[in-house]
C-alpha cells in the first residue's frame, strides 16, 4: 500500500486503493489478490480512489436527510409493510433486527425502471440518489469482476446477469444515542445479495470479522465505501467466503445516516453453488435460491436465523 494510503486503526478492515484495478496486469493482479484475501479473512474491506466524485456521495447524503428531515405526513406516503413495494418507508422494528432506526428502501437498478416510484421531494432527490446509485452500481460491477477473478472464475463470469441485477438501496436514519435506551439501532444479520457497498458519514457500523469473534468498528473514512460479502456470495462461491455479520450502533454525538446498496441477481433469478467450485472433494453445500425466496423467507424466519444462507446450507451429516 502506498505511504500516502489513509491507514485504518489496527484490527479494523483493510483499505483498498480501488485504483489500481485499472492499471497493468501486475498491479491488477495483486489488488485482485488483496481483495480476495479481505473477503475470506474478514468478509470486508473499505476501498478509496473508487473514483465516485465528493459532490455525488454528499449529494446522496444531502437526498437522504431532507427526506428524513420531511414532515411525517410527507413520509408515510411510503408507509408500508408490504416487503414487495418498490418504495418503502418504516420507522418500527416489524423486521425484527431495526431497533431504533426509520428507513427508506427502493429498487434502483435498472434506473428507469425505477425512478418514477422514488419521492419527489425533495425535488432533488431523483437526481442526486439516481447519480450516486449509477456510480454505485459501476463500482459493484467491477468489484464483483475482482472478487469472481480472485475466486478463480473465469473472465466476465455472469456479468449480462449482474449487469440486470438488483441494486437495492437502503437509507437508513439513525437518532443519536440516548443513555437511557439501547445502543444498538440495527441488530446483528447479514445481507442478502453478493455485495453491500455502505456511505456512511459517521462511525456506527460494526463488522463481526471472520478472523475475530468481536465486534469491530469500521471508522468512517471520509469519501471510503465500505464493501461486505453477502449471503448469494456465500453461496456462489460455495462457502469459500462467508456472509458477514454486522451491525449498527447508536452514535453518541450525533444522528446518523447511512446508504446500503445490496447488489445481487434479479428477483427470479437463482443463484447456485459456481459449477467450477463444486467437485467430488467440494460437493455443493448450499441450496439455490433468488431474491425472491428471499423476500418469502424473512416473514418466516421462525429460527431467527442471523443469516438467510443458513437456511440454505444442505445437511450433509
Ligand atoms: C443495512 C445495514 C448498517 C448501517 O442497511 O443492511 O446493515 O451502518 N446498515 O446502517
Ligand atoms: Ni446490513
Amino acid at each position: 500500500m502506498a505511504a500516502s494510503q489513509p491507514q485504518p486503526p489496527r484490527g479494523s478492515p483493510p483499505v483498498i486503493n480501488f485504483g489500481r484495478l485499472g492499471k497493468d496486469p501486475a498491479t491488477r493482479a495483486l489488488a485482485v489478490q488483496d481483495i480476495a484475501r479481505a473477503c475470506r479473512d474478514q468478509g470486508c474491506f473499505q476501498v478509496v480512489n473508487h473514483g465516485v466524485s465528493k459532490n455525488v456521495m454528499a449529494g446522496a447524503f444531502e437526498a437522504a436527510s431532507e427526506f428524513f428531515q420531511l414532515s411525517p405526513e410527507h413520509k408515510e406516503l411510503f408507509a408500508s409493510t408490504d416487503i414487495r413495494r418498490p418504495v418503502r418507508y418504516d420507522t418500527s422494528s416489524r423486521d425484527g433486527i431495526s431497533k431504533a432506526r426509520s428507513f427508506l428502501k427502493h429498487y434502483a437498478n435498472p434506473l428507469e425502471d425505477w425512478v418514477e416510484y422514488w419521492p419527489l421531494h425533495p425535488p432533488s432527490y431523483r437526481k442526486k440518489m439516481g447519480d450516486y446509485a449509477v456510480e454505485i452500481q459501476r463500482v459493484s460491477m467491477q468489484l464483483m469482476d475482482a472478487i469472481l477473478q480472485g475466486l478463480g472464475l473465469r473472465p466476465l463470469y455472469m456479468q449480462e446477469k449482474l449487469e440486470k441485477g438488483v441494486q437495492f438501496l437502503a437509507l437508513n436514519n439513525y437518532p443519536q444515542f440516548s443513555h437511557r435506551g439501547d445502543k444498538v439501532g440495527l441488530a446483528a444479520h447479514s445481507d442478502y445479495g453478493f455485495l453491500t457497498i455502505l456511505l456512511q458519514n459517521s462511525p456506527g457500523l460494526e463488522v463481526m470479522p471472520h478472523d475475530r469473534d468481536t465486534w469491530t468498528a469500521v471508522p468512517a473514512i471520509p469519501g471510503a465505501l465500505h464493501v461486505h460479502v453477502g449471503d448469494h456470495l456465500e453461496v456462489l462461491s460455495n462457502g469459500r467466503l462467508k456472509s458477514l455479520v454486522h451491525r449498527a450502533i447508536l452514535n453518541p454525538d450525533e444522528a446518523r445516516i447511512s446508504i446500503a446498496s445490496i447488489h445481487g441477481l434479479s428477483m427470479d433469478e437463482k443463484v447456485c453453488c459456481a459449477e467450477q467450485l463444486v467437485d467430488e472433494v467440494n460437493p455443493a453445500m448450499y441450496r439455490e435460491s433468488s431474491f425472491q425466496d428471499f423476500l418469502e423467507f424473512l416473514p418466516s424466519n421462525i429460527n431467527n436465523y442471523k443469516r438467510f444462507v443458513e437456511s440454505l446450507k444442505i445437511d450433509r451429516a
